[in-house]
C-alpha cells in the first residue's frame, strides 16, 4: 500500500520479504536507542543478528496467523508492526502485536496507518478475532494510538517492566475484539 506523508515523501507498506533482515534489524536496533518502550534494551538488542532476523521474518511468512508489515520510505524501513499467534489450538483465535516507528519518523502517521493495515489483514482472516497487547503505562502515545483503534484496558500489571535501572513501571494489557 502506498501513501504520502505530509513532507511529500512516499511511504509504503508492506509484508516483510527475507531480504528485510539487515533494514529490519537495523532499525529495530536504532529504534532501542530512541527509546524505552521497547522490550529489549539497546544492549540486547546489538546482540540480535541477521540471521535470527531472517527466522522472525520467515516465521512471519510461513505461518498463515502471523503477520510482519514494514514501513519503508525511500528504501529504508522506519517502521513495522507484527502480530504472532503461539500456534496453540486453544489460541488459534488470538495475536498479540507490537509495532514501532522510529523517530525521525514518529507523529506522521505512520502508526497510524500501520494499525490500519494491520486490522484489515486481521479482518480478513474469520478465525483470529481478539488481538491483545502489552504497553507500559508511561506510554501514553502508544495507549491513545491503541485506544484510538477500539483497543480496551483489560487491567495491569504493577512494577512489571524496569523502563530504565530502577525505574519501574505497569504493564497494561489491552485487547480489541475484530
Ligand atoms: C507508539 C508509536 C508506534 C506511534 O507511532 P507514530 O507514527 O508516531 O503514530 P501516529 O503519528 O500515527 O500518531 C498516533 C496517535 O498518537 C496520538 N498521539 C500523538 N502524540 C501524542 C502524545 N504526545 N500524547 C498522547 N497521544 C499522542 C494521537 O492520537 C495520534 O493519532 P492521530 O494522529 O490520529 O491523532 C511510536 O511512537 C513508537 O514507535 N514509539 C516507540 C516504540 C513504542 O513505544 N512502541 C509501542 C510499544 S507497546
Amino acid at each position: 500500500m502506498r501513501h504520502f506523508l505530509s513532507n511529500g515523501e512516499e511511504l509504503i507498506i508492506r509484508p516483510a520479504r527475507l531480504k528485510d533482515a539487515a533494514g529490519l534489524l537495523a532499525n529495530y536496533q536504532r529504534m532501542t536507542a530512541e527509546t524505552d518502550f521497547l522490550l529489549f534494551n539497546h544492549n540486547e538488542a546489538l546482540e540480535l543478528d541477521v540471521e535470527g532476523e531472517e527466522a522472525f521474518i520467515k516465521s512471519h511468512i510461513d505461518k498463515p496467523r502471523q503477520l510482519l508489515l514494514v514501513a519503508e520510505v525511500k528504501g529504508q524501513i522506519i517502521g513495522a508492526i507484527n502480530v504472532d499467534n503461539t500456534g496453540h489450538d486453544k489460541r488459534t483465535h488470538i495475536g498479540e502485536m507490537g509495532i514501532g516507528v522510529a523517530k525521525a519518523y514518529q507523529n506522521m502517521g505512520i502508526g497510524r496507518r500501520l494499525m490500519t493495515a494491520m486490522l484489515r489483514w486481521v479482518e480478513e482472516h474469520d478465525d483470529l478475532w481478539l488481538i491483545t497487547l502489552q504497553v507500559a503505562s508511561a506510554n501514553e502515545k502508544a495507549i491513545q494510538l491503541y485506544r484510538n483503534f477500539g483497543f480496551v484496558e483489560a487491567g495491569r500489571i504493577p512494577d512489571a517492566i524496569e523502563i530504565t535501572p530502577g525505574v519501574f513501571s505497569d504493564i497494561v494489557m489491552m485487547y480489541k475484539k475484530v
